[in-house]
């Protein structure tokens, strides 16, 4: 059982009692205050023998060790943590999360990271080479993404979530500059990533959500009527992490377009799969900065461009709106300061692995593995289609997701999982995906999967007595009326992370 499905699980075991007390608002009150606590820490308990596998097995350290430990000692442990890690990712049983995997490639970052490993940006006039990568990473994915011979400009950043974070503040920023704007609100469809909110809890900008449609798109009509004076950007995702659907990003940017409005295609999963399915003919509709309304694009170079974790692209239509993204400072008794990004310092090294990663894998490599996931996707999809308890939601081309109108499909998730599938269960509506990456396209994994599927499927019909692991417990995690119980439980899970 996944983590998160453990907590999911946790929360099902608090009394129904204790729940309605705590919605009534009554957690104010000391006694039952007190419960919730209780149970809080009996669930963390619980928790923490799968959070905590190495415990036992590895020394653990709280305080820097008097005499440093054997260098020979700390390989090998660290050695026996990834050979036991590996083993979950590298047959292919995990959805998305590592997206090359081979060996060779993995060899081969890990030589760039060594050359590069004391680098830092931060100090261009120290490693120009660092600089120089990076302002190539931006050049290469503007250019794939419809960029080339236009003023596209962007930085590299840390990742997804950063990326999005950067643009949210640099629309705000600018809408308050520009147009006196100081309740900044931002149209996002329900799908999109929560980096957005966690930029509306940031940066202080509201979000006003838009709906879907039947397949899982965002509601063009509802964007429209969406838009106030105080509106900064609209949002589209190409494709969603939810259902993988690419939203209508020409009518949404046009929209933004004829406002005068910023709009952010949030390219972080599908940017380095969109450009080169296109080319391989397979149906991609427009998102990229060939729409004149698009005027900034997350893209991942962490996940599709198959470069080591910690890095990923920003960019902008105009270098004007790049400005608002920069931080200087010029009155610090430190000196001069100036950063593109939030990070002061930065891992000169991984950038110069997402560098070797792009020219390395060249135009030719991404197509190939675009190909071998595209046509992976395509049997798992068809595989899917034949069992007719199932149905695919909307019409993605590498993340697929899939409910149920007749059985549980929480249910479903649990006998996979059981069979040492690592797949996403999510909610709003139930259903679960797979984020099909290069490790799904080895020999055989597409057939294991939906032979599992198959048997995980007629295994629920034939035991409908059986209330599964998580599946009775999923359902309350969508439902709960509580969020605010439920967001506590998370924060709990955080603490428990940094235990030692
Ligand atoms: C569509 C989309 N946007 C943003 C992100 C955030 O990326 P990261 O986890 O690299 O911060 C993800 C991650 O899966 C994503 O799928």
């Amino acid at each position: 059982m996944g983590l998160k499905d453990f907590l999911i699980k946790q929360l099902g075991r608090i009394s129904p009692r204790l729940l309605a007390s705590a919605e009534r608002g009554l957690e104010a009150i000391p006694a039952v205050n007190q419960r919730i606590e209780k149970e809080y820490d009996e669930m963390m308990t619980e928790l923490e023998s799968s959070v905590k596998p190495y415990k036992d097995k590895f020394t653990s350290l709280t305080r820097i060790p008097e005499v440093g430990r054997d260098r020979a000692e700390i390989l090998s442990e660290m050695e026996a943590m990834r050979a036991h890690e590996e083993a979950q990712w590298k047959d292919g049983f995990v959805s998305g999360a590592v997206y090359h995997g081979d060996a060779q490639h993995i060899d081969f970052l890990n030589q760039v990271y060594a050359i590069n490993s004391q680098s830092n940006p931060l100090h261009a006039d120290v490693w120009p080479s660092i600089t120089k990568f990076e302002a190539e990473i931006v050049a290469m994915t503007a250019s794939m993404l419809g960029g080339a011979g236009q003023e596209v400009c962007g930085t590299v950043s840390s990742g997804g979530t950063e990326s999005v974070l950067l643009a949210m503040k640099a629309y705000r920023d600018r809408a308050r500059e520009q147009k006196g704007i100081t309740k900044p609100e931002m149209i996002v469809p329900v799908t999109a990533h929560a980096a957005f909110d966690k930029a509306s809890q940031y940066f202080n900008i509201k979000t006003i959500h838009i709906p879907i449609d039947a397949n899982f798109r965002a509601d063009v009509d509802a964007a429209r009527r969406a838009i106030t004076p105080n509106t900064i950007v609209i949002v589209g995702s190409a494709p969603s992490f939810p259902h993988g659907a690419i939203d209508p990003i020409a009518e949404l940017s046009e929209i933004a377009r004829e406002h005068g409005i910023g709009f952010h295609t949030d390219a972080c999963l599908g940017g380095f799969v969109l450009p080169w399915a296109e080319k391989l003919g397979f149906p991609v509709p427009s998102f990229d900065f060939r729409l004149r309304g698009v005027t900034s694009i997350s893209a991942d170079t962490h996940k599709y461009g198959y470069a080591a974790k910690g890095t990923s692209v920003i960019l902008y239509r105009s270098r004007e709106l790049l400005h608002y993204q920069y931080y200087t400072a010029t009155d610090w008794p430190g000196g001069l300061y100036f950063s593109p990004t939030f990070a002061g310092s930065r891992p000169g090294a991984l950038s110069a692995a997402c560098w070797a990663a792009l020219t390395s894998i060249g135009a030719q490599g991404y197509l190939n593995a675009t190909k071998k996931i595209l046509e992976t996707a395509e049997a798992i999809k068809n595989g899917i289609r034949q069992i007719p308890e199932l149905h695919i939601l909307g019409d993605p081309l590498f993340v697929v997701a899939f409910a149920s109108d007749s059985l549980d499909i929480y249910k479903v998730l649990d006998y996979m999982t059981r069979k040492k599938w690592s797949l996403n269960g999510l909610h709003k509506p139930s259903c679960v995906h797979l984020c099909i990456t290069l490790r799904h396209t080895q020999p055989g994994v597409a057939e294991r999967f939906i032979e599992d599927l198959k048997e995980a499927v007629t295994y629920v019909k034939g035991h409908p007595e059986e209330k599964g692991t998580m599946a009775p417990v999923y359902g309350m995690a969508a439902t709960l009326p509580l969020r605010g119980l439920v967001s506590d439980m998370l924060k709990r899970y955080l603490d428990l992370i940094f235990k030692t």
